[in-house]
Parts: structure tokens; C-alpha cells; sequence
């Protein structure tokens, strides 16, 4: 099971991976304050953040994006010393009656008394999902890592890396599951002493105001939502996000090294689900190894048809040559069979000279033709 669980967890990453990018942008640039910016503040260079409840007001701030699915991590530092019915929250939801929410609410107490984490989960609306953890450190005595991670399979809650609860989809048995809605990221602090502190019978001490809560280092590594549409690229890799991959996911080996591990309880419903991200797995590096192989073999085909080029290009320069030669060939072939002739016709003029018996005299002297030399067998011809 560890590995196909192992297996399908690369799915996952590769389905986030097509489609999230690394929100870790200072807080100017991912957030804005939603509530009580007049006394709350923004340090640094950005990555710092400081959330007041005073008599005048709470406050809160809000992703600009939405996202569905994905990790959502911050670093917090809650209010210290007499925190008693003060509530710090940092939730993830949606908009509307029929809204989801994953929620991580800091429930305040007296000095010295420890602090309650409260979570919770809407569906379409729906909550009535509370479960409350106690720390096991001072939270305001430092910053500590909360972060939501939220998938296609599960919601898990981890406090410094440790999952304190996970929400599984169980849509197959008809409870709700949070994928069909993005949602942003909140944060507030805010006074709820009609509740939140031993069940609302610690009130505030206004006199410990301002309460100020620190938050640092926000990032979303997420699937941001575009409408509807993200429901199934958010979901499922599609033939077009595989080839988007980024190279670092090419391959087997590659894959194997990005593997991440879940906590030890969550697994995968059932074999059908399994099977399917297996299959969406073989799919992905199908196409990649297919990309691969056709860039390789068209690397192939360039370099053998430049070779062949070469080739041509060689076979030309030889042919000039030798039709050059050939020319040359002809032209001494023809230069020599007039002088064939040419010797012929003078063998003819001999041997008739000789029949003729006819020797002309050369210079007042009787002669042998071999003797004539060039100019009286030349007049012999042309006069034949
Ligand atoms: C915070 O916790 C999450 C979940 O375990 C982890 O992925 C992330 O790296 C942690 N961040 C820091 C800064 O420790
Ligand atoms: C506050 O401290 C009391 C006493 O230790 C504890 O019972 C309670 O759960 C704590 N948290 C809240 C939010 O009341």
C-alpha cells in the first residue's frame, strides 16, 4: 500500500504542480486588509504582518486570489499574556449560502492558561464539524507553522508539520467535500468573549488592549481558481498540462524523487479511485516519454538529413568534375578522330599516288612520295 500510495501521491503532485504556483509574495502583493487596516500594519518588507483588536475594532485581511486545492501555509504568533475572549483565526473559504470553510481558530484564555485550537469544516454550507485540539507549546512565545492542506482526496489540518486532523472525501457515502468552490484565505482577530473562553464565561480584559497578533511568511502553493473551469484542471491532468510539466517531473526517475509523504492515515478510499490515479500516472509520462522520443528522433532526422545534404552537396562537386573531364574526354576524342581521318585521307592520297605512278617532281627532283612532304600531298588532296 506504501507504494501505491507513494504512487498516487506523485499524481497529486503533478496534478498541483500543472496548475499552482508558489504565492510567495510579500503580504502587499497577496493580501489586502478586509477590516481594521486604521490600526493594523504591514512590517518589513512585506512578509511581516500585525493584526490588533482594540474597543474600536477587530481586524482581518484577505487573499486577492482563490484557489482549489493546494497547501496554504503561515507562521503565526498569537496573542500573548490575557488572550481570554479573543479569537484569532486563519480559515480558507468561499462566498455565498451554500459556502465551504476550512477553519483554524486560536481560542484565547487567561494568562498562563493554554490556548484552544479550534477547527472546523463547512461543505455547501454545511459545518457543524468542530474539533479542538490543546498545544503542546507556548504559541505566543514564537511563530508557528499552521498550514491547510487540501486536496482531491483530503483536508489536513498540521500544526509545524504535524497533521492534527484530516478530513477525507467521503462524497462516495454522500457527505459533502469541499472541491467544487475556490476559496481565499482569511485572517482575523477579533472579539468573541460571548464564546470562545470556557464556553464565553471569560470576558475580555480591555484593560490588556491592544491585543496584537504576529503573522509571517504566508504562502500558497495552490491551484488558483479561474470559475468553474478549474474544478476539473485543478483535478485531473489533461493531455495539454502534461506536456506543460516543467522538466524537472520528466520521467520515472525524476517522478520517484518528488514523492510526498502523507501522514500514515490517510489512504485511499477505495481501488477504483487508486486505479484511476494510476492509470492518469501512466498517461502523463506516456505522452512526456512520447514527446521525448519524437524530439529525440526528430533531433535524429535533422542530423541524418543534414549528413545526407553534405552528401549531395559532395556527389555535385564530384559530377562537375567529371563532366568537366568528360568534356574534356570528347574533345580530345574528337580532336583525335580528325586526325585519324586526316591521316587516312593522306594514306588514301599516297596509295593514289603510288597507283597513279604519276611521282611529281619536288624541286627538279623525282622523288619517293614519303619524300613529297606536306605541301604537295596537301595540294594532292584538296585537288582530288
Ligand atoms: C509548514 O508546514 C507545511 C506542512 O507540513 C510544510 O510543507 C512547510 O514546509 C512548513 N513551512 C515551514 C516554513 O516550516
Ligand atoms: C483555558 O484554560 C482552561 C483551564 O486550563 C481550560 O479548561 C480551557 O480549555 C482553556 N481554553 C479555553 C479556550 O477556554
Amino acid at each position: 500500500m506504501a507504494t501505491s500510495r507513494a504512487l498516487v501521491m506523485v499524481v497529486f503532485m503533478l496534478t498541483v504542480a500543472f496548475h499552482s504556483s508558489v504565492v510567495n509574495a510579500t503580504f502587499p502583493k497577496s493580501m489586502y486588509f478586509n477590516w481594521g487596516a486604521h490600526h493594523s500594519s504591514i512590517l518589513g518588507k512585506g512578509d511581516d504582518l500585525r493584526l490588533v483588536l482594540d474597543q474600536t475594532s477587530g481586524s482581518g485581511i484577505q487573499s486577492k486570489r482563490a484557489f482549489l486545492f493546494g497547501s496554504l501555509e503561515m507562521l503565526i504568533k498569537l496573542v500573548p499574556g490575557n488572550s481570554a475572549g479573543t479569537v484569532t483565526a486563519y480559515y480558507l473559504s468561499s462566498t455565498g449560502a451554500k459556502h465551504d470553510e476550512i477553519d483554524f481558530e486560536f481560542l484565547g484564555n487567561s494568562t498562563g492558561e493554554p490556548y484552544t485550537v479550534h477547527t472546523n469544516i463547512f461543505t455547501q454550507g454545511q459545518g457543524n464539524r468542530e474539533q479542538q485540539f490543546q498545544l503542546w507549546f507556548d504559541p505566543t512565545a514564537d511563530y508557528h507553522n499552521y498550514t491547510i492542506h487540501w486536496n482531491p482526496n483530503a483536508v489536513v489540518w498540521y500544526v509545524d508539520s504535524i497533521p492534527i486532523r484530516v478530513f477525507r472525501n467521503y462524497q462516495s457515502e454522500g457527505i459533502g467535500y469541499p472541491n467544487q468552490q475556490g476559496m481565499r484565505v482569511y485572517s482575523s482577530l477579533w472579539n468573541a468573549d460571548n464564546w470562545a473562553t470556557r464556553g464565553g464565561l471569560v470576558k475580555i480584559d480591555w484593560t490588556a488592549a491592544p491585543f496584537e497578533a504576529y503573522y509571517r511568511r504566508f504562502r500558497a502553493r495552490a491551484c488558483k481558481w479561474n470559475g468553474p473551469v478549474s474544478i476539473s484542471q485543478c483535478t485531473i491532468p489533461t493531455r495539454a498540462q502534461c506536456l506543460e510539466t516543467p522538466p524537472k517531473y520528466m520521467g520515472h526517475r525524476r517522478a520517484r524523487s518528488e514523492v510526498v509523504t502523507l501522514p500514515d492515515d490517510i489512504s485511499f478510499d477505495s481501488d477504483h479511485e487508486l486505479v484511476l490515479f494510476t492509470i492518469m500516472k501512466i498517461f502523463c509520462i506516456r505522452i512526456r516519454a512520447n514527446r521525448q522520443s519524437t524530439a529525440l528522433s526528430m533531433e535524429r532526422k535533422m542530423r541524418y538529413i543534414t549528413e545526407l545534404e553534405r552528401k549531395v552537396q559532395t556527389l555535385q562537386t564530384e559530377a562537375t568534375y567529371l563532366s568537366a573531364k568528360l568534356t574534356l574526354y570528347r574533345k580530345t576524342k574528337s580532336l583525335l578522330s580528325s586526325t585519324i581521318s586526316d591521316s587516312e585521307r593522306r594514306a588514301h592520297a599516297i596509295t593514289a599516288l603510288y597507283k597513279s605512278r604519276n611521282y611529281p617532281t619536288y624541286r627538279g627532283t623525282t622523288t619517293t612520295p614519303i619524300e613529297f612532304g606536306e605541301a604537295t600531298i596537301e595540294h594532292y588532296v584538296h585537288n582530288q
